[in-house]
């Protein structure tokens, strides 16, 4: 069987900084709870950009780091959950702006775990000989559908966007060697963003359209340490390995505080696991693209190295990948 493989990485923030202290003028907050609850110190707020602008800048240097033709793309996958429109797609949007002419395009909707799923659906395109180049995105502006008078969530959030090009493996090292994705319908109610309320000649609405993130902040946070640690097991499970052969850990960065007690209770040293979430929130779909990003242009990751990718999300939703670096 073929393996699917990552061969570019790219990704893109918005310059515009939002600080604790910032935040701290808009709601009744402060640097020490944020920081001392969610690890986060600042995130990237747009003023202007939007999810398909971002989602485009960030696919460029994938592209460019890939080293190939925004023609060779077979496929575009966009992952998020705050496109500009429910039609056209933002994957579409990024096509006609890369002139990406031969690649089919759409947009998959699994919130945090958005990149998971998107990279996961590529690799079985790749894994059939049904598509050779595919670029896959996580893309969100979470500051449209945040209500800034909230305290409780508008501090955890950041927009931006992370990028991938996948490929067909050439050796016989690297690549995805395990995944697996789980979803929770029953849990729907920790994490919502409603949509259009149904209104028409036979349905008047007794409620108005809320668009904002509403969240159960203590079960998302059970099952977000619960679904990293249960994931990582399953996986290393799955590819008959052990903890101690992986070198690196990607969690969707969420909150500091998750990640330690998910380190903590699969007994995994908290160094292995990258944390980038002080300077941008959390980016829902976004987040594990823009780490991956950073670690590749950091050298952080050489060939060789295995690396677990975990997401977890609104759903709700949660998968994982485990990768060898080529
Ligand atoms: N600043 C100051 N005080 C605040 C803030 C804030 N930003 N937000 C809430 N508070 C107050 C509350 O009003 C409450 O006050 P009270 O005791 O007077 O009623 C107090 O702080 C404690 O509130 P809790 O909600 O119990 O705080 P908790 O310790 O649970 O921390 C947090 C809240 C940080 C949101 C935590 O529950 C958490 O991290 N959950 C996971 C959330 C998350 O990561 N969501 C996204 C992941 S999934 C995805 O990415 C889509």
């Amino acid at each position: 069987m073929q393996h699917a493989r990552i061969i570019g990485t790219g990704s893109y923030v918005p310059d515009n900084i939002m600080t604790n202290d910032d935040l701290a003028e808009i709601v009744d907050t402060s640097d020490e709870w944020i920081s001392s609850r969610t690890g986060i110190k600042e995130r990237r707020i747009s003023k202007g950009e939007s999810t398909s602008e971002m989602a485009y800048y960030a696919a460029l240097k994938a592209i460019e780091n890939a080293n190939i033709s925004a023609m060779d793309l077979d496929l575009i996958i966009c992952a998020t959950i705050t496109p500009d429109s429910f039609m056209p797609s933002v994957a579409c949007m990024v096509q006609e702006r890369l002139g990406a002419k031969k690649a089919a395009a759409f947009d998959l909707s699994a919130a945090c775990t958005g990149m998971i799923y998107a990279m996961v659906t590529s690799a079985m395109f790749i894994e059939n000989g049904v598509y050779q180049k595919i670029l896959v995105i996580g893309a969100e502006t979470l500051s449209k559908v945040l209500n800034w008078n909230d305290r409780s969530t508008c501090v955890l959030f950041g927009d931006g966007a992370g990028a991938v090009v996948m490929s067909v493996s050439q050796s016989s090292r690297g690549g995805m060697i395990a995944h697996h994705l789980f979803s929770d319908g029953e849990k729907q109610s920790y994490l919502t963003l409603p949509s259009i309320t149904l209104k028409n000649p036979y349905v008047q609405p007794e409620t108005t359209d809320v668009p904002y993130i509403l969240m159960k902040g203590q079960e998302v946070f059970k099952y977000a340490v619960r679904s990293i640690a249960d994931n990582i097991k399953l996986l290393l499970s799955k590819a008959k390995m052990e903890k101690e052969d992986i070198q690196y850990i990607i969690t969707h960065q969420a909150n500091f505080r998750i990640i330690e007690h998910a380190a903590k209770i699969s007994d995994i040293s908290l160094d292995k696991f990258y944390v980038n979430l002080e300077r941008y929130g959390n980016t829902s779909a976004a987040s594990i693209g823009i780490a991956l990003d950073e670690m590749n242009r950091k050298e952080i990751i050489s060939a060789g190295d295995k690396i677990i990718l975990v997401g977890f999300g609104g759903g709700m939703t949660s998968g994982a990948i485990l990768m060898e670096w080529a």
